[in-house]
């Protein structure tokens, strides 16, 4: 019999996020190096890149050479903010390994594409770097959401370059270019699998801590901003070709990134989250019961139930194929979600899970 997450003292709850997070660890790691062990300078044709881009195209490879040109700060940052959890750290560590890639591919781009002088590119990085990116939060929850939503946002980005590279319309037939497009996937898919580490992390949080998580989430929606636009020095010419190009701009963040992160974490609508944060908010915190009932009412409970068993069962076949679950076995599944509806307040109760 599983206890009802309800049920859950707060320091179960925080060992079974830890553990959850370390297991999705392990298994994003393993995944990458099997899936996704892409070479910067070996993995593509950069001789056959296009020389004759339009002024646009290029001062998009040029904004996210930019962006992606702070992954000391992104890196280093979070890591510090992060050491004391082992899974949230590594995997910081392996993702900013992963984002230095990035950097690195679009240095090569602007060398090869845009034909940019090995000066000039060192010039625009010294000039990029003599600013620092900060952490939008200064705690590891809200990063988790934030997080989220900028590397769904930064997925759609290289998406829709990649769509401009194909050139398989009329319209855009005359950005094609086969070596654009390898990098663009190539990179999309990197940001995919950031993105789904992430939401599995914050569904992970909306189960053992739905009154925080979503308040967090709240908080993240309500003042999201891409990294590093207020402090690279030319972002206006490089937003100016993002609307003019399409690949980015706010219908595409509220349809294709607010929405569809929203719904994939089971949170009907934005005003269905404001609304039950504001009745959140009525609520004095000591009552526990009520909080976590009105945080049921906003999440799509089967949903989130599903996905999170999904993640776990992912995380225990990898254990099991390789051994790992003999010497180290992810912890039970939650019980019953719904039992957050209607259990005596959480702060009362200490009760570790019965096997
Ligand atoms: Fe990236
Ligand atoms: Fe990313």
């Amino acid at each position: 019999m599983q206890t009802p997450v309800g049920l859950l003292s707060r320091e179960e709850r925080a060992r079974r996020i830890e553990r959850a997070t370390r297991g999705l660890y392990r298994w994003y790691v393993d995944r990458s190096q099997a899936k996704r062990a892409w070479r910067v300078d070996s993995s593509f044709d950069w001789r056959a890149i296009r020389t004759d881009h339009d002024p646009d195209i290029l001062r998009l490879i040029e904004g996210y050479f930019a962006v992606e040109q702070y992954v000391p700060d992104y890196t280093a940052k979070g890591v510090l903010l992060l050491r004391e959890s082992y899974g949230r750290s590594q995997f910081q560590i392996r993702w900013g390994a992963e984002e230095a890639k990035h950097a690195d591919l679009w240095r090569n781009a602007l060398l090869f594409a845009g034909r940019w002088s090995p000066d000039r590119v060192e010039q625009y990085a010294a000039d990029l770097r003599s600013a620092s990116w900060e952490l939008p939060w200064d705690d590891p929850v809200h990063i988790v959401f934030y997080t989220v939503f900028q590397e769904l946002a930064t997925k759609l980005n290289y998406a829709n370059l990649a769509r401009l590279a194909a050139g398989s319309t009329p319209e855009t037939a005359r950005h094609h270019d086969p070596v654009l497009l390898a990098i663009c996937r190539t990179i999309v898919a990197d940001e995919a699998a950031h993105y789904a580490f992430y939401l599995d992390l914050a569904r992970i949080l909306l189960t053992y801590t739905p009154v925080e998580a979503l308040e967090a989430l709240e908080d993240v929606m309500r003042e999201f901003a891409m990294p590093a636009q207020a402090i690279v020095p030319n972002w206006p010419e490089i937003q100016e070709a993002i609307l003019r190009t399409g690949v980015y701009g706010p219908r595409t963040f509220f349809l294709d990134v607010l929405q569809v992160a929203l719904g994939q974490l089971g949170v009907e609508s934005r005003r269905a989250l404001r609304d039950g944060i504001r009745r959140l908010r009525l609520v004095p915190d000591e009552d526990g019961n009520l909080r976590h009932t009105i945080a049921a009412e906003v999440l799509d409970v089967p949903q989130l139930d599903r996905d999170v068993r999904r993640a776990l069962d992912r995380i225990r076949q990898h254990e099991e194929e390789t051994g790992l679950a003999l010497v180290d076995p992810t912890l039970p599944e939650p019980g019953p979600l719904h039992a957050l509806i209607a259990e005596p307040p959480v702060k009362d109760l200490v009760a570790p899970n019965r096997p």
